[in-house]
């Protein structure tokens, strides 16, 4: 794979290039995790005397829908740098970015020397802008989706034992790849106040600790006390945490406790820590966090089809 960070002046002065972050970010007049994670880029495009071109999507619009514009996020990146930058409105608004079109690809590298994927969060979808332009430019990772290949792999391939996977939110369906992925002697999953599955449904060796108790009535809306004493436990032996989903409805305070004591512990704990997914990362912005942790993903699916073993395409396109 290509990598920008090896790109010196010379090859860079001059360059118009296209670059796809990730501006799929629900209150666009805010700060977050995804806004910051476009900058060290774009910096060092500047810096270098590049022309940075932004190109982007935000939800899942049917056609052109102005409440989706990416024109809130550009101007606080522009605010951040200090300069203005030009870009691209919401490729999805085109149906052809979804479609993975060549000739929408061909339309949008028009002018551009040089393509830079840095949008890790949507790497698992085969769209336009992150595989059929890689026909048309000279390809490379960014700086952020650098960062994350090289944390995210660490946490999958290479961890030190033990290691921890706290899997939150709602559907465990999503979770059952990394289960099934990281099912060995030395990972202990430990399961927020959503799931109570029969363990038949689950791989069947893994070693998965149910929430034992809960709080908000019969349908546990978070991890009650004893369960949270527990899992504070087995965090403080990790060498390594996984954390993908608040385990409980952190986003009402009522119910943030055992999401925020888990967070306690693992900062305090010794352990390589990485978490991700929409709603983690939501809730550790919230609560200041972000930095206390060696990283946080961008990515919600493209996280966990990636500590899945799953090839993302807008990552396999860049290893061509
Ligand atoms: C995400 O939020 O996971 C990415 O921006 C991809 O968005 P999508 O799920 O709408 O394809």
């Amino acid at each position: 794979m290509r990598l920008l960070r090896t790109l010196t002046e010379p090859k860079l002065r001059g360059k118009t290039c296209l670059v796809r972050v990730n501006l799929d970010i629900k209150d666009p007049s805010r700060d977050s995790l995804r806004l910051q994670a476009t900058l060290p880029t774009l910096r060092f495009l500047f810096k270098y005397g590049a022309k940075p071109v932004i190109i982007s999507h935000r939800g899942r619009p049917k056609g052109e829908d102005a409440a989706l514009s990416l024109k809130r996020a550009v101007s606080l990146i522009e605010k951040e740098l200090g300069q203005a930058v030009e870009w691209r409105e919401n490729l999805r608004f085109d149906p052809r970015e979804e479609a993975n079109n060549v000739a929408f690809a061909k339309e949008l590298a028009q002018g551009a020397d040089i393509y830079i994927n840095d949008d890790f969060a949507t790497s698992h979808r085969k769209a336009a802008s992150m595989v059929a332009i890689t026909e048309f430019l000279p390809s490379y990772a960014g700086l952020h989706l650098e960062e994350e290949i090289k944390n995210l792999s660490h946490v999958r391939d290479n961890p030190d034992y033990p290691r921890v996977v706290i899997l939150g939110g709602i559907k465990i369906e999503d979770k059952i790849g990394v289960i099934q992925k990281f099912e060995n002697a030395g990972t202990k999953f430990l399961l927020g106040s959503a799931y109570r599955m029969s363990p038949e449904a689950l791989p069947r060796h893994a070693d998965i600790v149910f929430a034992k108790d809960g709080i908000g009535g019969n349908a546990w809306q978070d991890i009650g006390v004893k369960t949270t004493e527990e899992y504070e436990k087995v965090i403080a032996k990790a060498k390594t945490v996984v954390w993908s989903g608040p385990v409980g409805k952190a986003e009402n305070a009522k119910y943030a406790k055992g999401s925020q004591a888990l967070a306690a512990a693992i900062i305090k704990s010794k352990a390589f820590s990485v978490a991700g997914g929409g709603d983690t990362a939501d809730f550790l912005q919230k609560e200041g966090l972000i930095k206390k942790f060696d990283w946080v993903s961008t990515g919600g699916g493209a996280m966990l089809a990636f500590l899945s073993g799953e090839k993302l395409p807008g990552i396999s396109a860049l290893e061509k």
